[in-house]
């Protein structure tokens, strides 16, 4: 036996009692007649004492010699402190130990074991499971195991039913690259890692599961942000004989039931937006609404004047900065050549203080007068004492550029709260989206979207307008969630496999399994997926993924802790039937 009980269980009403503790050695102060050891394991800390008076020599000696990081175990009795703790939950005690074992030695870790360490990011990411010894990290793992169990039961208790779904698959295509696994049976043929489970999902629907979810892992090869790895965690879940009000109201449920159980925190009913108007308001297709600086669109009241620049702009368009007039002009040059940095890439940025005594002042003072001003302040909402922010050019990029700065200087401002909790759905996305580069439309969502009710028709004249019975949920300014109501017939799937451009064989051969099974009677179904990771994180008040994920890649791609990936050796290539030409 190695432990009666943990480093995190005793408390006072345990004083007396004879205990056997293992765990690792944290710290240890030698003041030379007496010896403190901090025993850590997952539950806690617990002080171990050694002393001339009460320990054999022998004990306190070897106690001395132990290192950080040590596995030992200990035999002794708990003892009130001389000194509390009051900041551990097992600072009124200590054990006084009199039997000591070293189960396993430990060399000097490359950074200390404390909850703000020295190591970085690198040698923490090298060294990760030392660096799950950190509390940070190890509460991050736990809160992670709340949650999905949280998710586990509610879906559980509402009927759905968790089907594991193949990942050695064909394409399903979401957007990004495919991981690609050669077949050594079938030579010169792939699989491809699942992007989402999207088809197989829709398959179980037409074998009758009615409800479904599973949380399991997603494989796409993107660049990553802090928002993304390359391989994630989703929420995966269908429903068959449902409409999109259906799945809003499931998973909406779903949603305040974890704010509820995690945060304590309760929500009334979501808000819906539809995609247009968290674009023209917002500039951004998942807002983060804990705070306003609405776009006011000012083209009305600011062209046509003497300023050329907006003058030839498709859209001029301004936010409210609440209390930045007090910014200096120093200032506001380095916002300015924040918005013109190449990540935000706007040309410039006119501003206008708005002064406490109702007066203005701006950059373009030269092209408008107070009254013009008084307007701009109207359309962005301004009260005294902000600064609005003006920006100018193409629609879609300039939009881009003012959601930037709207989240910089809510995150400069601290409205950016990590206690808050402000979700939202983002309805009625556009079924298609047109790739600038090369001309054609692809899904928005992804191929097996149904458009809104009657619209189909409009796919031939006028594809950019149709609208999608697509949603998704938004939390804090991070998209944790996307679904779509299915299509569920043949005829309507060739369709839009055919607007998409994909040839009627090429959609055979790609998705024929799926296109068969809509003809043996598939069920209308419709479904979402939520990122774990993502909603693990935001609920842990952060937005870095990373942190939440036991063993994740770093920013390309790499396990750097085991090294992947590798190179293989010829014999497995051998075997694969590839031949690399580097
Ligand atoms: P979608 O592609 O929107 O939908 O993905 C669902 C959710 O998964 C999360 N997510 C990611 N998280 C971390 N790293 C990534 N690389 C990453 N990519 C996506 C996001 C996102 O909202 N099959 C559809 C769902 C459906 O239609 O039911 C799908 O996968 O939080």
């Amino acid at each position: 036996m190695y432990r009666d009980t943990t480093c995190g269980a005793l408390r006072a009403s345990e004083i007396n009692k004879e205990v056997l503790l293992s765990g690792w050695v944290h710290k240890l102060r030698d003041k030379g007649f007496v010896v403190w050891i901090d025993l850590r394991d997952r539950y806690g800390i617990t002080q171990l004492v050694f002393d001339e008076e009460r320990t054999s020599k022998e004990l306190l000696e070897k106690a001395r010699t132990i290192g950080r990081e040590t596995v030992i175990q200990i035999k002794g009795q708990v003892i009130e402190r001389a000194s509390k703790n009051p900041n551990i939950p097992t600072g009124e005690i200590e054990v006084l130990v009199s039997e000591l074992k070293v189960l396993n030695e430990s060399i000097l870790p490359p950074f200390t074991i404390e909850d703000e360490t020295d190591g970085g990011e690198d040698i923490r990411m090298k060294y990760r499971y030392l660096d799950i010894r950190r509390n940070p990290v190890k509460d991050n793992l736990i809160f992670r195991h709340k949650v999905s169990m949280e998710v586990r039961k509610y879906l559980s208790d509402a009927g759905f039913i968790d089907v594991e779904t193949p990942y050695l698959i064909k394409s399903t295509p979401e957007g990004a690259r495919d991981f690609l696994v050669p077949s050594r049976m079938n030579e010169g043929q792939f699989y491809a890692l699942p992007q989402s489970p999207q088809t197989f999902k829709q398959l179980l629907m037409v074998g009758g599961m009615d409800k479904y979810f599973q949380i399991v892992k997603c494989f796409r090869d993107e660049d990553l942000r802090a928002d993304r790895q390359p391989e994630f965690t989703q929420i995966d879940c269908e429903m068959a004989f449902v409409e999109q009000e259906d799945i809003l109201n499931t998973f909406e449920g779903l949603t305040k039931h974890l704010l509820k159980e995690i945060k304590g925190v309760a929500v009334n009913s979501f808000p819906r937006m539809t995609f247009d108007d968290a674009m023209k308001t917002y500039g951004n297709d998942k807002p983060d609404i804990r705070f306003g600086m609405q776009f006011g669109e000012l083209n009305e009241v600011a062209q046509h004047k003497e300023f050329k620049v907006f003058n030839s702009a498709e859209l001029v368009v301004g936010i409210a900065v609440p209390g930045a007039n007090s910014y200096t002009r120093k200032e506001i040059d380095k916002l300015i050549d924040w918005v013109k940095r190449p990540q935000v890439g706007a040309l410039g940025m006119v501003y206008c203080r708005c002064n406490d005594d109702g007066t203005f002042k701006s950059s373009v003072d030269k092209f408008y007068n107070q009254e013009d001003f008084a307007k701009w302040a109207e359309v962005t909402q301004a009260n005294a004492g902000d600064l609005i922010c003006v920006l100018s050019g193409d629609t879609n990029k300039v939009r881009a550029q003012l959601s930037a700065l709207r989240m910089e200087m809510a995150e400069r401002l601290g409205l950016r709260k990590a206690d808050e909790y402000a979700p939202l759905w983002v309805i009625d996305f556009p079924l298609l989206e047109l790739d600038e580069e090369t001309g054609h439309y692809h899904a928005m969502h992804h191929p097996f979207t149904s458009p809104k009710p009657g619209q189909l028709e409009l796919l031939d004249t006028d594809p950019g307008a149709v609208k999608a019975n697509a949603y998704d949920l938004v939390l804090n300014g991070n998209e944790i969630g996307g679904g779509s109501i299915r299509i569920h017939d043949k005829e309507t799937q060739a369709i839009m496999f055919k607007h998409l451009g994909f040839s009627i064989e090429e959609a055979k051969s790609q998705f024929g399994f799926l296109m068969d099974a809509f003809q043996y009677g598939a069920p209308p179904h419709g479904g979402i997926a939520f990122g774990l990771d993502r909603l693990v994180s935001i609920l842990g008040g952060q937005e870095t993924i990373r942190d939440f994920i036991a063993f994740p890649k770093n920013n390309s791609g790499r396990d750097v802790m085991i090294d992947a990936p590798a190179i293989i050796d010829d014999d497995q290539l051998k075997d694969l039937h590839l031949k690399l030409d580097l």
